[in-house]
């Protein structure tokens, strides 16, 4: 799976909006498949209302969208960070006025959407930043939308992109949404045959998804201990730490008070817990 390698610059550079506009630019566009993802192409055969709010974030060229365009969708938004690569989807939706295409950082983004079309931008992400991406989707879904697509059910020797696996999403999505559909994709192209999860999760709109900055912890042992102790609270359904001890995603049944959550952590005067506003 060479071709799936991205990395032209340097992989220890941040995947910030300059490393992925200097891929654009030096045409290092390995991921891109040059049409729709057969697995979302059968998935968006199956839609019947086409005038649902659909979000593409990290859309790269967009086949996903044009295939939705070319089915009579009526409300398709694109967003990527890479300004090189917008100006191009950008020109060639001009005309269509079912589209909106953006440039942004889909973590700043603000919309409502009836189904996000995941398609390897969760696998371009450092992985740092997945409690924050299971954050931002529930926020932007409307009550029962749905976010669908494609995760690798493998890891990758050189990253982006960062692979994981089905026991590693059912931690991540539990409890913030219904797994729908989660299984092995049968029609990937066949560089990916095999390492695809298909998956269609629907928001779970009667639990809090909150997401907060921690400060103090440096090593696993004393993440899983804070992490046990936020779980036990009383209608907590699902506690998970980012994995540079940074974030802190909890899924509750009730708004847990921030004042709570420190005292829980106060035995250890370095650990500070703040919430992330929306
Ligand atoms: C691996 S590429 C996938 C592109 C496209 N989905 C595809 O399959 O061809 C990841 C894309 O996510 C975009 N991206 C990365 N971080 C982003 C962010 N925070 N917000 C929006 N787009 C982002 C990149 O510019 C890039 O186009």
């Amino acid at each position: 799976m060479n071709n799936e390698s991205c990395c032209v610059v340097s992989c220890e550079k941040p995947l910030d909006q300059e490393y992925w506009d200097a891929q654009y630019k030096a045409n290092a566009t390995g991921w891109d498949l040059g049409l729709v993802s057969p697995p979302i192409k059968t998935y968006i055969d199956t839609l019947k209302d086409k005038d649902i709010a659909i979000l593409i974030p990290g859309c790269g060229n967009s086949y996903e969208a044009a295939y939705l365009l070319e089915q009579g969708f009526t409300n398709v938004t694109v967003i990527d960070i890479a300004p090189t690569l917008v100006k191009i989807i950008a020109e060639k939706f001009i005309t269509n006025t079912h589209i909106q295409v953006l440039l942004g950082d889909f973590f700043s983004h603000k919309g409502e959407y009836d189904l996000i079309i995941e398609q390897t931008f969760f696998c371009a992400l450092p992985p740092t930043m997945r409690q924050k991406y299971v954050w931002k989707m529930h926020e932007l879904l409307a009550k029962d939308g749905k976010i669908s697509g494609l995760l690798f059910n493998r890891i990758f020797e050189v990253s982006p992109p960062f692979g994981g696996s089905q026991e590693e999403y059912e931690l991540l999505f539990k409890h913030a949404f219904d797994f729908t559909s989660l299984e092995k994709s049968n029609n990937s192209i066949a560089p990916r045959s095999n390492s695809e999860l298909f998956f269609e999760f629907k928001k779970n709109s009667t639990t809090l998804v909150n997401l907060y900055e921690f400060e103090g912890i440096t090593c696993s042992g004393c993440m899983d201990t804070v992490t046990k102790k936020f779980a036990a609270l009383n209608d907590v359904l699902n506690v998970s730490m980012s994995s540079n001890f940074a974030e802190v995603l909890i899924v509750s049944n009730r708004e847990i008070p921030l004042e709570e959550l420190q005292t829980i952590v106060s035995y250890d005067e370095k650990y500070k817990i703040k919430k992330i506003t929306k």
